[in-house]
């Protein structure tokens, strides 16, 4: 399958991992800075591949190089345009997070691809972690019996260095907060294990530490999901000295189950009333991953490639996307109006909080 990658910066590499241990053919890369294409692939060890185009500009290596499949891996505040602009062509998309900064971009996105016949995939590749996947399953198979609540905690930290390594990060157009950044993933599995169907959601967020940026650095909210279930998120940058946890809890009548791990990566409780022996494999289990970004990008590509072949929805798809986008939006909402926000949401973008702090 012929795929071209867009946006060669940090999280990147993730992509080209995923792309050559799914065999996918690369046959272009782009930045508009042409030593950001050479670094990634150098790195990778691609660097005299010739069969792989350099752009700089994206436009112009859609039309030439016409691939099958693109990821994006810009900027946040550029996601849209690029993904639209693929999707008129005909041309499946992966998205990183988040998918778009507004709700009129994210339901754009959803209705041209419906409209286009494209497959889009939202890249929450947490989902495939093995432990998210160990408490789905049991989520599916009805183990927890009737839901209580759940809770997610990304208590991370990031520093001045991180944030002035591009100019875009920590602004309310290109990038949004710790809640739009570092916590979506988490928000992400919170909504999708909740049952998806949110009726209203309580935040507030404030600036402490990092006055630099536009954007918030801590943000708390109150989820009520419409099965009657709630939930609860903290979402940080400002954990001293480095990350602690992105911890992930799930309560029912008849289990409890907390992920943890600096990444959702671990299960640290695994109590089910029908416990039987093979559950002794997931307590304590431990997945091991070189950084906070996890394994999960190589299921994701090799998800989306068969969704592609086999004409069926990706298991992250635009919604989901947009689910978590609108989760993170209403939480913006509710800090700036005071007031508890009823979902859906269909007008509100990141930019509306310019000014706020
Ligand atoms: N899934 C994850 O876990 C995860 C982790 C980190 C970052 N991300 C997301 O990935 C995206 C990129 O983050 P990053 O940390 O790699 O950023 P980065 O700044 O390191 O990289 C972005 C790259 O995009 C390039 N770019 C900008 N405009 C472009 C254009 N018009 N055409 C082509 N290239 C362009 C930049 O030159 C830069 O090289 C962000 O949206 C971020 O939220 C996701």
């Amino acid at each position: 399958m012929k795929y071209a990658l867009i946006g060669c910066g940090r999280i990147a590499t993730n992509h080209i991992k995923a792309a050559v241990n799914n065999q996918l053919k690369i046959a272009a890369v782009c930045d508009i800075l042409p030593e950001a294409m050479e670094s990634l692939l150098a790195k990778h060890a691609l660097e005299q591949e010739e069969s792989i185009s350099r752009y700089t500009d994206y436009i112009q290596m859609l039309d030439e190089i016409r691939p099958e499949l693109v990821s994006i891996a810009t900027e946040s505040g550029i996601h849209a345009q690029i993904a639209l602009a693929c999707i008129e062509r005909g041309i499946h998309v992966i998205i990183e997070k988040p998918m778009a900064m507004s709700m009129e971009d994210a339901d754009k996105i959803i209705r041209r691809s419906e409209e286009k016949r494209v497959k889009v995939c939202a890249c929450h590749q947490n989902r495939f972690n093995v432990a998210v996947q160990k408490m789905r399953t049991a989520l599916e198979a009805g183990r927890f019996g009737q839901l209580s609540h759940g809770s997610i905690h990304v208590r991370w930290n990031r520093n001045e260095g991180y944030y002035t390594q591009a100019p875009w990060r920590g602004t309310w157009a290109q990038d949004g907060g710790c809640l739009m950044n570092q916590c979506i993933h988490g928000i992400d599995l919170l909504r999708w294990m909740m049952g998806d169907e949110v009726e209203e959601v309580y935040g507030t967020t404030r600036q402490q530490f990092h006055d630099y940026l536009e954007a918030e650095d801590v943000g708390v909210a109150v989820v009520k999901f419409k099965n009657g279930t709630i939930g609860t998120i903290e979402g940080t940058t400002n954990v001293y000295p480095k990350n602690l946890e992105e911890t992930l809890y799930l309560f029912g009548e008849k289990g409890t189950v907390k992920i943890g791990g600096t990444s959702t990566n671990n299960i640290d409780v695994w109590d089910f009333a029908d416990e039987t022996e093979a559950d002794a494999a997931n307590k304590n289990l431990k997945e091991v991953t070189s950084n906070v970004y996890g394994n999960g990008h190589t299921s994701l590509f090799a998800d989306m490639m068969d969704a592609i072949q086999n004409d069926r929805k990706p298991y992250v798809d635009a919604v989901a996307g947009r689910n978590a986008l609108e989760m993170i939006l209403a939480i913006y909402k509710s800090q700036k109006t005071g007031m508890p926000v009823k979902l859906p949401l269909t007008d509100f973008s990141s930019t509306d909080m310019k000014g706020t702090f």
